[in-house]
């Protein structure tokens, strides 16, 4: 169960993007709460359980006013860091009862993402260099919801031999079943995993590659920063690189959150909508072959059958597990 894991808490999650937070509140579920997210008036994203401390009626059904969100039950008021500003039942100037603050959760905004976390972060947001080069152009993707545990994904977005299967609609090709020797490094400071060259179908040609080729070669690496965060690089022959940032959030045991984040040091020409065609694609057919799969993986490796291209996800696994422990 992941819901239960006190370890989880205390990391970073994406639920939602930066656009999501607009003039009415937001209601989301991270390992199984439920939070209300609003923005305040000193701009900041807040985030707090998602229940009215005077009859638990649903924040997020209410509105946003002045930067507070306001319940629709009663209408009292919560503002900067949860405050509860405004009881109208009790007329002005009349002190809020102390309980009636929200007891709100860490939140924070980076590379276009709302990120919140439940306890004490005990690690950091992945650092994406690319963000502060103004060589990149960063493209959002915007937040879809998977009815498979965030331990399917991070185990799908480590593999690579499921690619002449599972994305034989995009970029797969059906004969390359051989995965090389996989070696796992540190790739950096925040991403460990592997290097490696694939050879893809080029289907959406010089959009996504600035190639025209079938087929063509990418230079690629995949690392994962615990516990669900996995960066896939692609290096192309015409110096093109295409960085995806991968993020997984448990819902709950079964159902995440999704989103993926794209650096490209493009001339910036290609319409955004027309970059993310394909990658989009592809994660529909990772969505389509997980949400198959049912419950979560299994942290015992001995529950399933590792061979030598499994590696990465193996290791992820073990940390996964160590992490938890
Ligand atoms: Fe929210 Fe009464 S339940 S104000
Ligand atoms: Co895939």
């Amino acid at each position: 169960m992941l819901i239960d894991n006190e370890a989880l808490l205390d990391h970073w999650y994406v639920v939602a993007e930066t656009t999501d937070v607009t003039d009415a509140p937001l209601g989301v579920t991270l390992l199984g709460r439920d939070l209300v997210v609003w923005r305040s008036t000193s701009g900041d994203i807040v985030a707090a359980p998602d229940r009215c401390p005077h009859r638990e009626a649903p924040l997020s059904q209410g509105t946003v006013h002045d930067g507070c969100v306001v319940c629709p039950y009663h209408g009292w008021a919560f503002g900067d860091q949860g405050r509860c500003v405004e009881v109208p039942s009790s007329g002005a100037g009349r002190p809020v009862p102390p309980a009636a603050h929200l007891a709100t959760v860490r939140a924070t905004e980076r590379y276009g993402l709302v990120w919140l976390c439940l306890g004490e972060p005990s690690s950091d947001i992945p650092f994406m260099a690319a963000e502060d080069d103004d060589a990149y152009r960063r493209i959002n993707t915007g937040v879809d919801v998977w009815a498979t545990s965030a331990t399917r994904m991070t185990d799908n977005f480590l593999d690579i031999s499921h690619f002449p299967y599972v994305h034989i609609g995009t970029f797969g090709i059906a004969q390359n079943t051989d995965v090389p020797k996989i070696e796992m490094e540190q790739l950096d400071d925040d991403f460990f995993g592997y290097a490696y060259e694939v050879d893809v179908r080029n289907d959406e040609g010089a959009a996504a590659s600035g190639l025209d080729d079938a087929v063509i070669t990418r230079r690629m690496s995949t690392g994962f920063h615990l516990p669900f965060t996995v960066r896939s690089t692609i290096h192309y022959e015409t110096g093109l690189d295409h960085l995806i940032l991968l993020c997984s959030t448990p819902v709950d045991d079964t159902t995440s959150y999704f989103t993926f984040v794209i650096w490209r040091n493009d001339d910036f020409t290609v319409p955004a909508e027309e970059v993310i065609v394909f990658d989009r694609a592809i994660g529909a057919e990772d969505k389509l072959m997980l949400e198959k799969v049912k419950g979560v993986l299994p942290l015992d490796q001995r529950a399933t059958v590792s061979v030598q291209s499994d590696r990465p996800s193996v290791e992820w696994r073990r940390r996964f597990a160590d992490l938890l422990a």
